[in-house]
């Protein structure tokens, strides 16, 4: 096998690829602008957040295989792929914790004021009284959009904290889920505005599809009581971030949020600071995925799935 690997790998992982590979080639800083070149015949490309769009399977003869080293497969071009015979795979649910646990950090911290809190003693002000405001999980009702593992993952942390999970009943919901879900706790409502409007905060944890774009809009906002906290681990696009901005302008609404819509491509860049940078916000560099134990799982099933591609098989997750 011919394998570039084209973002960060871990180390001994990659060390078994290098074992397996005829020829690795490692170029973590590779951007979408210079896959072409670099896939030079190569027949795998591993990627995590380089986009990867039509016009590098255009020009990317050898590719036959290409693993999305995370959960979405968004940033690939599925139909260029296709048209391409190009096989891509991901791997959902290794780094389900690790985005889980970023949700919750969010959550705690915005109840806490802990960004307000920490800049005002690094200024050397301390003003306890200003600052002994919060609410508190325990009892909070908090709506949980998405119930893969990722969403499960946070209700379950959710619930214990105490807080009370809700979500949307949905006939096409498998009993496994289900099952999951209302063992950690979990109760439904019969609506996505029932939701919005009975919960202290809603966690989004959706793939971004033609169903889910959009989905926080202005509508769902002018539903949520003020002082609401939004919570964004998954993808941007399922935020209306204008109305967003509306919300925490007119109603104090908070929002936790790790993905934008202006990411930049690379993995430095710059970024419109009119959501990132409002007060209501606790912005994050998209790096729900980004613990050492979440980046090794998903890299050992990477490993997995290229012995799998090497026997013949069709590797998948
Ligand atoms: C995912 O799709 O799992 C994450 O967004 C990828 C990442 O940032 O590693």
């Amino acid at each position: 096998m011919r394998i570039l690997v084209a973002d960060t790998f871990p180390e001994t992982p990659l060390n078994e690829i290098t074992r397996r590979a005829h020829d690795c080639a490692y170029e973590p800083e590779t951007t979408t602008d210079q896959l072409p070149d670099k896939l030079d015949g190569h027949e795998v490309l591993v990627v995590r957040s380089t986009r990867v769009p039509a016009e590098v399977f255009d020009r990317a003869d050898g590719l036959r295989l290409v693993i999305r080293a995370g959960s979405g497969t968004d940033t690939i071009d599925l139909d260029a792929a296709s048209a391409r015979g190009v096989h891509v795979c991901n791997v959902p649910g290794r780094n389900a914790v690790a985005v889980a646990e970023l949700a919750c950090a969010l959550l705690l911290a915005l109840d806490r004021d802990i960004v307000e809190n920490v800049t005002d003693l690094r200024a050397g002000r301390w003003d306890k009284k200003h600052h002994a405001r919060a609410c508190g999980i325990l009892g909070r009702r908090i709506g949980v959009l998405g119930l893969g593992k990722i969403g499960l993952a946070f209700a379950e942390r959710a619930t214990a904290f105490g807080a009370e999970v809700h979500a949307v009943t949905k006939p096409e919901r498998d009993r496994q889920t289900l099952e999951r879900a209302r063992a950690i706790g979990v109760h439904f409502v019969d609506s996505l505005h029932e939701l919005a409007r009975t919960c202290d905060a809603l966690s989004l944890h959706l793939p971004a599809t033609e169903a889910t774009r959009g989905l926080v809009d202005r509508e769902l906002l002018s539903l949520v009581q003020p002082g609401t906290i939004i919570l964004n681990t998954s993808r941007a696009e399922l935020v209306d971030e204008d109305a967003l901005i509306e919300a925490m302008d007119d109603k104090g609404v908070r929002a936790g949020l790790d993905v934008f819509a202006d990411e930049p491509a690379a993995s430095t860049g710059n970024i419109d600071s009119r959501l990132a940078g409002h007060p209501g916000v606790y912005g994050t560099h998209h790096i729900g995925a980004s613990t050492e134990q979440a980046q090794h799982a998903v890299a050992t099933e990477v490993v997995r799935m290229l012995d799998a591609f090497d026997a013949g098989e069709v590797p998948h997750c």
